[in-house]
């Protein structure tokens, strides 16, 4: 069982593929309802209604020596453990993928090294902006005034932990 970083990591990645801009990444967790829901949005590409129906298809890709496995495999992740997976995508706009998971789930993978995954995403891409956001509430104002700047990424995180690696790299509010 694949931690979901991992899985994160493989839907951003097929983002970066789509030539996307941004990529925003939201997990939140809802323990009253026992649900932990994982957002990919990107401004990529897109896909046509074609490819879109053949993306849950094991084996399908448009890659050369790729397997066609990421999307289907964390589908299966999300139902494994009770949850749902969806992904809308449109050609020319792009896509945004969620899995919801029941949270309690004995078979719910671990949500892993997210502060690895949004590394690894900005460091090999300084030039697309990579929005991370986990726990739904936003850092205050001054706190983010006195990290931002031009620099073209940005990341933000509620959580000081995860936000700790990330020192050198610009955070802003979009919304
Ligand atoms: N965000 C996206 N934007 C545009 N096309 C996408 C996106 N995500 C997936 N696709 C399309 O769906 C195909 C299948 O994606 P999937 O992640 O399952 O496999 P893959 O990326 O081709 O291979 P693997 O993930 O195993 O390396 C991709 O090859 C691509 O054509
Ligand atoms: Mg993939």
């Amino acid at each position: 069982m694949e931690d979901l970083s991992l899985h994160i990591l493989d839907i951003a990645e097929n983002a970066l593929r789509a030539h996307a801009s941004r990529i925003e990444i939201v997990i939140s967790s809802d323990s009253r309802n026992d649900l932990l829901t994982i957002e990919v949005s990107d401004d990529g590409k897109g896909m046509d209604p074609d490819t879109l129906a053949k993306v849950r298809d094991p084996f399908f890709t448009t890659k050369r020596k790729k397997t066609g496995l990421g999307i289907p495999l964390i589908a299966q992740a999300a139902e494994l453990a009770e949850g749902k997976f969806a992904i809308e995508s449109t050609s020319g706009k792009g896509t945004r993928v969620k899995a919801v998971f029941r949270l309690s789930h004995i078979d719910r993978p671990a949500v892993g090294d997210m502060a690895g995954t949004v590394l690894t995403l900005i460091a090999g891409h300084p030039e697309v902006d990579i929005l991370y956001e986990e726990g739904g509430m936003a850092r205050s104002a001054d706190w983010i005034q006195r990290r931002s700047s031009m620099n073209s990424r940005a990341c933000r995180s509620t959580s000081r932990q995860s936000l700790q690696p990330y020192e050198q790299c610009s955070i802003r509010i979009l919304s």
